[in-house]
């Protein structure tokens, strides 16, 4: 009896420690506490989703998170309609007289400072060829790596995590991005355009390939582990 009870009495603690040091090396202020189960219903326990149409939100730059935020207040960015509202509900509601641009600063400072999880990702990427991964590398290397450093895997300057994103997520993004439902940045534009032209001239050339922007998400999610971080 004595026995089969030990280990879980022994997870519980080891648990609540470790969410005691979370805590201390990232405090929550009140009302960010107050949110945290409300984001977790979507994003997952501590910004990990586990639901591959919603993006991991831990460990993103804290520019890439109020950007976001600050979109979809003022209905800028498109979200699942129903969600949209529940954000911008969640993020007015509570017990706080603190003015938006403060809740939306303390949420994305919290959800900043925690670790990047990579996605458990469920997709075939591990199924790419030698030869398709380096096209991805190629073409990410050509088209993408100016601002999306180390191969997608660090939100510099706020251009949000690419390697280890769910890829369905990334899939949905990047249509928003090409129906003008959520405004491209202008440099991405032309770069994208300029992919589009150069795989044009390669299908007209008769040069048959998996579509470039799938090989590039799916190496991006093949990334996610790797330890090698050159640019
Ligand atoms: C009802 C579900 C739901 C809830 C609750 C929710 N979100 Fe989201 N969130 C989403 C979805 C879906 C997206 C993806 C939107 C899109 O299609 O671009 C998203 C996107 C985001 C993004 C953009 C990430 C990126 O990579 O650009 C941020 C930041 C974010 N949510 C923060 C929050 C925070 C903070 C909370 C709690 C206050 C929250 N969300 C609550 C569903 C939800
Ligand atoms: C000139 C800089 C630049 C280049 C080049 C660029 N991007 Fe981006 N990318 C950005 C920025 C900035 C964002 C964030 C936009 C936002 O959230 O509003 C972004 C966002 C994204 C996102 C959405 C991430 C998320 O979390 O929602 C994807 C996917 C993406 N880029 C893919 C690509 C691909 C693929 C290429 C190459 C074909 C590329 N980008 C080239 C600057 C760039």
């Amino acid at each position: 009896m004595m026995i089969t009870h030990f280990p879980a009495y022994l997870l519980l603690i080891t648990s609540s420690l470790a969410a005691a040091q979370q805590q201390e090396a990232n405090p929550a202020a009140p009302y960010v506490q107050s949110q945290l189960n409300i984001c977790a219903e979507c994003h997952g326990v501590d910004g990990i989703s586990t639901n591959p149409e919603i993006p991991i939100i831990a460990g993103l730059a804290k520019k890439t998170l109020q950007r976001a935020l600050f979109a979809f207040q003022a209905d800028k960015r498109p979200n699942l309609t129903a969600q949209g509202h529940a954000i911008q509900a969640h993020l007015l509601q509570g017990n706080s007289d603190l003015r938006q641009r403060e809740k939306i600063q303390q949420l994305s400072r919290y959800y900043a400072a925690l670790g990047f999880t990579p996605a458990e990702q469920t997709q075939a990427f591990k199924q790419l060829t030698p030869q398709q991964m380096e096209k991805g590398k190629a073409l990410h290397q050509t088209y993408c790596a100016r601002c999306h450093k180390k191969q997608g895997r660090i939100d510099n300057n706020g251009v949000g995590i690419l390697a280890g994103q769910w890829l369905p997520y990334l899939r949905h993004s990047m249509s928003d991005f090409q129906t003008n439902k959520r405004e491209m940045p202008q440099k991405m534009v032309k770069r994208l355009t300029a992919m589009n032209e150069a795989e044009l001239d390669d299908i007209n050339a008769g040069v048959k390939e998996m579509d470039w922007l799938e090989l590039l998400l799916l190496y991006y999610a093949a990334q996610a582990k790797m330890p090698n971080l050159s640019p």
